[in-house]
C-alpha cells in the first residue's frame, strides 16, 4: 500500500472512498458535515432514518452520494464523542480498513485525523493510521499452497487534511509511521515462521540480509567462536540440538562513530521444548515463538533504518534451540558463563536468561550507553500482566521512565515490576555462584534478578514479552510488539541526541 497525506476539502476529492467520522448518536464530524452540505441534507437524511447510529467499530458504505465526486463515502462510527479516545481512534480506523477491504475500491481518501483527541496531536493520528492500516493488510499466508488468495485490493491510502498547518510534522510522523509497522511485518513473519524453518541458522540469515539492504555490519559468532570466549551458558543449552547456535550482531551507525551506542539484545529460542525438564505437549506449538524478542531486535533495526535515524544502535542475538537429547544438558548441572560466574542449571526450561547472560556481558564490548533486553522469559509474566502489557524491570530508574513515556506513545503498553535486591536469595545455590531458577513466588522479578547479575557495568532494562509477543487461540499469530516501544524510545532519543549536538557546537 502507498500512502500520502493531501490537503483539501473532502467534498472536492475524486476518489473511490472518501472515510469520514460520525459520533454517537448521529453527530457528524466536520468533514461528515461538509460532505452532507454538498449532499444537500442526503447523509444526515440516512442518519435520521436510523440507519447508522455511530456507535464505535460500525460503518455504513454509500454510493453514488448526491452531488459527491467520490464513488463511495464510508461513515465510520467513532461513539460517543466525549469518550473518544486514543483506542476508540484505533478502533474507528481498523473498522474503517475492515470495510474498505470488502469494497472493490483500489484508493480511498480518509479524514479521520483531524477529529480531535485529548492529549493526542495530529502526528500521532497520522503515525497510527498508518500502522494500524498496515496491520489490517497482513497476512502470514506464504506456506499455503495458493498464497495471496485474500489480498487486499486497495493500493493508495490518502490521508486528508483540511488545513496545511501540520502539514511537515506529519509527513515526519507517516514516515514514522510506516518505518514502525515495516518493522512488525518483519518481526511477525519472522514470529509466525514453522521452528523447522525459522532456526538458527535462519535468523542468522536473516540478519545478513537485512545487514545488505541497510548498509549494516553484521557479525556472527559460530559454536567455535563462542567456546574461545567462554559462553559457557550460552552453549549448555544448545547442547541438546543439531541445529548450531549463534550469536548474532548488527551494527547500525545513524551518527559519527564517537557516540555510544544503546544495545538491543534478543533472546532468540527458536523452539524451546524446555529441554530435559520438558514442557507438557498441549500448546508446544507456541513454543516457536520464543524467538520474537530476537524478532523483534530485527523488526526494530529494519525500522529505524529505513528512517536513517540518527543514532547508534547494535543488536545483539543469542539463538539456539532447546531441546532434550542424549548429550542435553541436565538438571544438577553447573555451568560458567563468559563473566566468570557458576550457574547451577536445576530447570533446563529457564534457558532464556542462560542464553541472555552471555550475550549481556558480550554487550559490555561496545561500550553501551544503555543495554535493553528482551525476551520472552517467563510464564509468570503472563500470569501478572495478561496478555496487555510487557514487564518491565530495570536497574536505572530514569532510563524505566523513558521506556514507559515511548510506551504510552506507541500505545504498546509496559509495566515497570520491582527489581528490589531482597528478591536476590531466591537464586541461592549450594553448589555454584546462583541458582537459574528462584521458585515459583515472583518468577518475573527472579528472572530479572538472575540478568541483573550480568548487567553491573551499565544502564539496563528487561522487557519480559511472553505475553505481548503474539496471540494464542484462533487469531494465533505474532503480534510484532515490542517493536512500537523499541523504536519510539529510539526516535526520542535520537532527537534528543540531535538537540545536545547542536547545543554544544
Ligand atoms: N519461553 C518460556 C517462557 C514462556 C512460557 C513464554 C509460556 C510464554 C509462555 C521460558 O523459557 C520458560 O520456560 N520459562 C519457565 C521458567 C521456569 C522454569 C522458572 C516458565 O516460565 O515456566
Ligand atoms: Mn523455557
Ligand atoms: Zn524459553
Amino acid at each position: 500500500m502507498k500512502f500520502s497525506i493531501k490537503s483539501g476539502n473532502p467534498e472536492k476529492q475524486r476518489s473511490a472512498c472518501v472515510v469520514v467520522g460520525v459520533f454517537e448518536p448521529r453527530k457528524l464530524t466536520e468533514a461528515a458535515e461538509a460532505m452532507d452540505k454538498i449532499a444537500k441534507g442526503y447523509i444526515s437524511g440516512i442518519l435520521r432514518h436510523g440507519d447508522m447510529e455511530g456507535k464505535a467499530g460500525s460503518t455504513l458504505l454509500l454510493h453514488n452520494v448526491p452531488h459527491a465526486l467520490c464513488e463511495r463515502l464510508l461513515l465510520v462510527g467513532l461513539g460517543k464523542e466525549r469518550e473518544f479516545n486514543d483506542k476508540e481512534y484505533r478502533d474507528a480506523v481498523r473498522a474503517a480498513f475492515k470495510a474498505l477491504h470488502e469494497t472493490g475500491a483500489t484508493d480511498a481518501i480518509l479524514y479521520l485525523t483531524e477529529i480531535p483527541l485529548k492529549k493526542r496531536d495530529a502526528a500521532w493520528k497520522t503515525s497510527q493510521t498508518a500502522i494500524v492500516a498496515l496491520e489490517s493488510t497482513y497476512r502470514s499466508d506464504r506456506l499455503k499452497s495458493k498464497p495471496g488468495e485474500s489480498k487486499p485490493h486497495l493500493r493508495e491510502i490518502t490521508l486528508g487534511m483540511t488545513s496545511t498547518a501540520e502539514s511537515a510534522s506529519s509527513e515526519e510522523a507517516l514516515q514514522q509511521g510506516l518505518a514502525i509497522a515495516h518493522g512488525m511485518n518483519l518481526a511477525k513473519d519472522l514470529g509466525n515462521l514453522p521452528p523447522n524453518i525459522c532456526t538458527p541458522t535462519y535468523l542468522a540469515q536473516q540478519a545478513v540480509n537485512l545487514a545488505k539492504t541497510y548498509k549494516l555490519k553484521a557479525t556472527i559468532l559460530e559454536q567455535k567462536d563462542m567456546e574461545k570466549l567462554g559462553m559457557g551458558s550460552l552453549l549448555s543449552v544448545a547442547r541438546g540440538s543439531r541445529q548450531p547456535a549463534k550469536l548474532i550482531a548488527l551494527e547500525y551507525r545513524g551518527r559519527e562513530k564517537m557516540e555510544k551506542p544503546i544495545v538491543l539484545v534478543g533472546k532468540g529460542v527458536t523452539f524451546d521444548t524446555g529441554g530435559i525438564s520438558l514442557k507438557p505437549a498441549a500448546e508446544m506449538d507456541e513454543m516457536k515463538y520464543d524467538m520474537c524478542g530476537a524478532a523483534s531486535v530485527l523488526g526494530t533495526l529494519a525500522a529505524i533504518a529505513q528512517m536513517r535515524l540518527p543514532i547508534n544502535v547494535v543488536g545483539i542475538i543469542p539463538t539456539t534451540e532447546n531441546m532434550p537429547g542424549g548429550n542435553a544438558t541436565k538438571p544438577g548441572d553447573v555451568v560458567t558463563s563468559m563473566s566468570g560466574q557458576t550457574i547451577e542449571i536445576l530447570n533446563t526450561d529457564a534457558e532464556g536468561r542462560l542464553i541472555l547472560c552471555d550475550a549481556l556481558t558480550y554487550a559490555e564490548r561496545y561500550e553501551p550507553e544503555a543495554v535493553i533486553d528482551i525476551a520472552t522469559l517467563t510464564g509468570a509474566c503472563v500470569i501478572a500482566l495478561g496478555h496487555v502489557a510487557s514487564g518491565l524491570l530495570s536497574n536505572d530508574d530514569e532510563l524505566a521512565q523513558e521506556l514507559l513515556l515511548a510506551s504510552e506513545q506507541a500505545v504498546d503498553r509496559a509495566w515497570h515490576l520491582p527489581l528490589w535486591d531482597d528478591y536476590q536469595e531466591q537464586l541461592k545455590s549450594n553448589f555454584a555462584d546462583m541458582a537459574n531458577i528462584g521458585g515459583r513466588a515472583a518468577g518475573t522479578i527472579t528472572a530479572a534478578c538472575f540478568l541483573s547479575r550480568f548487567t553491573k557495568k551499565y544502564r539496563w532494562a528487561h522487557l519480559d514479552i511472553a505475553g505481548t509477543a503474539w496471540k494464542s487461540g484462533k487469531d494465533k499469530g505474532a503480534t510484532g510488539r515490542p517493536v512500537p516501544l523499541l523504536t519510539q524510545f529510539l526516535i526520542k532519543r535520537a532527537a534528543q541526541g540531535v538537540k545536545k549536538a547542536k547545543e554544544a557546537s
